[in-house]
């Protein structure tokens, strides 16, 4: 049985226990004394439960450690731990509640970036990416059902390669990566690739702790999407492709049932943008609604 309750633990640790928790009695910052007191005694109550071992304990401070150490500005081995842990996703539903009207939230991941090239609807983002050709439409909505202009759409994919254009050093452009305007009836409409399954970087410690654990390294195939409009609260998802073999084990547990549509195949002809293709292409549509900012 796993416990918090200092009460169910040997005495002599109990007290220990309580002598840390009171050691934050005094913090001036009232949350942050509810904050550490909390991770203390669920700390505390961990460590006993599962009678940690010293090796254990040096096992985790050289984890901790070896992530810190392969962290940088590009990558950042300790949210993907906490990725791989369910904490993100466990922060993001208790950060992001949404109506039961409003598009499901997800994480944001590693790979977006601020100042992404400006598009307009109709656009090709994919910056010559490799992969099939994808068209993807849909409105931005109230929780009424209002369409909402001008509302900022990020959208970021992966390429053929599973690869995101920030994950290529010698790389001039953006590719995959855009943003756009609603329309005034809400309207957005943009074509790029279709993204592929990938798995999340697995080549440090926290691939040791997926691999240890028998555990995948992959994320089902999916869009990202930021949309953002004045009085509405800002939505950070994607849209997950329908039938992906991984759809059940995201790496991130990252996915949710009303993110995923079917990315529609269709043969050579006529495309959406006008042009008829000699190459098979695909469709995709998604509504996103967005909540009304509650600040
Ligand atoms: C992503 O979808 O881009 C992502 C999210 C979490 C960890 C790694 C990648
Ligand atoms: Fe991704």
């Amino acid at each position: 049985m796993t416990t918090s309750d200092p009460a169910a633990m040997p005495t002599a640790d109990r007290t220990l226990t309580d002598r840390v928790l009171r050691s934050f009695d005094a913090a001036p910052s009232p949350r942050l004394r509810e904050v550490m007191q909390s991770l203390v005694g669920h700390l505390h109550a961990f460590a006993s439960d599962v009678r940690l071992t010293e090796e254990e304990w040096a096992a985790a401070v050289s984890f901790l450690t070896r992530a810190g150490q392969i962290s940088d500005d590009k990558r950042q081995e300790l949210i993907l731990l906490s990725d791989v842990l369910g904490l993100s996703m466990l922060v993001v539903g208790i950060n992001h509640p949404v109506s039961a009207a409003a598009t499901a939230s997800t994480v944001v991941g590693p790979f977006f970036v601020e100042d992404a090239p400006a598009f307009a609807n109709g656009d090709d983002i994919s910056g010559g990416a490799g992969g099939q050709r994808c068209f993807y439409s849909g409105r931005i909505l109230s929780a009424a059902g209002e369409p909402i202009p001008g509302a900022a759409i990020d959208v970021w994919h992966s390429d053929e390669a599973g690869n995101y254009d920030v994950q290529y050093a010698d790389l001039d452009g953006a590719q995959g990566r855009g943003r756009l305007r609603s329309a005034a009836d809400g309207r957005y409409w943009f074509s790029s690739v279709l993204p592929v399954p990938y798995p999340i970087p697995h080549d440090g410690p926290v691939g040791e702790l997926l691999a240890a654990a028998a555990r995948d390294s992959m994320r089902p195939a999916h869009v990202h999407f930021r949309v953002s409009a004045p009085g509405y609260a800002t939505l950070t998802t994607h849209v997950f492709a329908a039938g992906d073999p991984y759809l059940g084990c995201d790496a991130v547990f990252g996915e949710k049932e009303s993110l995923v549509r079917t990315f529609v195949r269709h043969d050579p002809g006529p495309a959406p943008d006008g042009r008829v293709l000699d190459v098979p292409f695909c469709t995709m549509e998604f509504d996103f609604v967005l909540d009304a900012d509650s600040v």
